[in-house]
């Protein structure tokens, strides 16, 4: 029996790739690199050790999923196949929607035509919109979603809330991630946004590492501590380890549909994350404060207890862990 990780060689997929491959699970990864790169899957395999098979395409391609069902046991599905930025989607929202939404439409016909029901969803933190308290618990009211990415997210959750009250065999997780940075500590494989970044941690190591000039803090009059927005910044490695206790749980319990919070449900600003980072890898990051930026939030992080309680999970990692991991990652990227 194998998970099928659509998106597998992206970000969050090829850290997760690992942990299931580290806690002896076989998996299966289709990808179509158009943000991510085939070498990644070697870097897998060399981390792991272990080795596993994979496809070159499109998730909606309809034809070619259905072979990969047919030539391999699945057991479960775990989607990271979606586009994610969050400016792009503004521009090319059909795009977007196309991408995500009909691509897990796709999926979900697929695997209901080989009875495979257990499907584990990457979904965000941004489905809260501008929250009305904080820490955020999973019964906090969703929408309000600010972009087309968002709503993205926002929509394939009630798709699955109404395929699981359509038919309660389905095994369902939805996994609400607050903001992931940090790469592996082998710093073979992490973030790599294409052009100039638009999230924090990918902006600040580039300004570290000399190829941006400086950091622009997006408003400090924002009503937090220093007038910085505050996020729930969670280590990679510890949301990768997040789906693998998901899936056990899906293994494991009777059939539902699961939401969880995976944050630290911890708060940090913009201007600790600067500090933490030169105190973690003694880099300086010039910044100037600049104007808020259009659709931001001040403050937002999770009350992850529910994931603790019903997981067994538990972010471990500190943001002096996710800043070295991200700045060794980058660094051995320019030594290539
Ligand atoms: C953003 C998206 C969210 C998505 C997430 C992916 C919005 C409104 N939200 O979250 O939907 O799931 O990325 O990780 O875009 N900041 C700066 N300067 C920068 C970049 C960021 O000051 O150059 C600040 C932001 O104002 C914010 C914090 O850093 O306070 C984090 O920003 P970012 O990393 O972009 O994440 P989010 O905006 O929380």
């Amino acid at each position: 029996m194998a998970v099928l990780l659509p998106g597998g060689a992206g970000y969050i997929g090829s850290h997760t790739a690992i942990e299931l491959l580290e806690a002896g699970k076989d998996i299966v990864i289709i990808d179509d690199y158009s943000n991510s790169k085939p070498e990644v899957l070697e870097e897998i395999k060399k981390i792991t050790g272990k080795t596993f098979k994979s496809y070159e395409m499109d998730y909606r391609d309809r034809e070619k999923l259905e072979k990969v069902f047919e030539e391999n046991d699945i057991e479960a599905v775990i989607n990271f196949a979606g586009f994610k930025a969050v400016g792009e989607s503004v521009a090319k929202p059909l795009a977007y929607y196309d991408n995500n939404i009909g691509g897990a439409v796709i999926m979900l016909e697929t695997m209901k035509k080989y009875g495979v029901k257990k499907f584990i969803f990457s979904s965000s933190a941004t489905v809260y919109g501008d929250p009305e308290v904080i820490p955020i618990t999973e019964e906090c009211k969703t929408g309000g979603t600010t972009n087309p990415y968002g709503t993205t997210k926002l929509f394939i959750e009630q798709i699955l809330k109404d395929l699981y009250t359509s038919d309660n065999s389905w095994d369902i997780c939805i996994l609400r991630y607050f903001n992931p940075v940090g790469a592996h500590e082998s710093g073979r494989i992490g973030e790599e946004p294409q052009g100039i970044p638009n999230n924090l941690m990918p902006y600040i190591v580039r300004v570290a590492a000399g190829q941006l000039e400086q950091l622009s803090v997006f408003g400090n009059d924002y009503n937090t501590p220093d007038g910085t927005g505050v996020r729930d910044y969670i280590h990679v490695v510890d949301l990768a380890k997040g789906h693998v206790l998901a899936l056990e749980k899906l293994e494991k319990e009777q059939q539902g549909l699961y939401i969880y919070n995976l944050g630290t449900g911890t708060g940090y600003s913009v201007l600790d994350m600067v500090k933490t980072f030169k105190k973690a890898t003694g880099q300086k990051v010039p910044y100037k404060i600049a104007p808020r930026r259009p659709g931001d939030i001040a403050a937002c992080y999770a009350d992850p207890k529910k994931a603790k309680e019903e997981l067994g999970w538990e972010a471990t990692k500190t943001l002096e862990d996710m800043c070295r991991d991200s700045w060794n990652y980058i660094k051995n990227r320019k030594g290539e």
